[in-house]
């Protein structure tokens, strides 16, 4: 593994088609990340298959099989150990980490969420900018605070929604924003060019 490359743990639940563009990403010998592992929570996730057949090494931490919690997060991190790990990044990981995990890792774990933060937070995004007749909407990618998709943005890209949008349409738009976006959040850090201020980001 080349030294001067930020290590990924990309966490997963599910398609994994946000995972994928940051493994495609990595593939640029130019791109400054590489990904150390792939970790899922569901050992059915469509995504861990696609991470093998990229030849990445993957862990299954199936939360189902944990009493509670913490117990489930202390084998999450016993799994992160296994490998070098600079930044986790959370790829439609379906689990809310506790303060004390996301404390364990500050500002090494970061999120992409289906909306303009800090707007429409939680699930059912796309439903509801309808419900609501927005004109815009897109996606974000921010880093992660305990309380759900909350914590400072590192960078947000915007569609305009049609008239005939419906929720499928909509999250189709947004995906391939999302495909972009999360390369480019990981590319800003591991240049080192994103600093936190009162929480707030800056991009050097
Ligand atoms: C994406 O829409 C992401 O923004 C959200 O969950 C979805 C995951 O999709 N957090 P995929 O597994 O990356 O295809």
């Amino acid at each position: 593994m080349a030294l001067n490359k930020l290590n990924l743990a990309i966490l997963i639940s599910g398609r994994g088609s946000n995972m994928e563009a940051l493994i495609e990403s990595c593939r640029d010998p130019s791109f400054p990340a590489q990904v150390s592992v792939v970790l899922s929570n569901r050992p059915e996730s469509k995504g861990i298959e696609i991470a093998q057949n990229h030849g990445l090494l993957t862990e299954i931490v199936d939360h189902k099989t944990f009493p509670g919690p913490s117990s489930f997060e202390a084998a999450l991190q016993k799994a992160l150990a296994r490998h070098p790990v600079d930044l986790i990044c959370l790829a439609g990981f379906m689990r809310l980490l506790s303060p004390e995990f996301v404390q364990a890792w500050p500002d090494k774990i970061i999120n992409i969420h289906p909306s303009l933060l800090p707007d429409y937070k939680g699930l059912n995004t796309h439903e509801r900018v309808l419900a609501d007749g927005r004109n815009e909407s897109g996606c974000t990618v921010h880093f992660v605070r305990p309380a759900m998709d909350a914590g400072p943005v590192i960078i947000q890209k915007k569609i305009q929604i049609k008239q005939n949008d419906t929720p499928e349409t909509l999250a189709g738009r947004i995906l391939e924003q999302e495909h972009v976006a999360y390369p480019e959040a990981v590319r800003f850090i591991g240049e080192n060019r994103v600093r936190i201020t009162n929480e707030q980001v800056t991009i050097l």
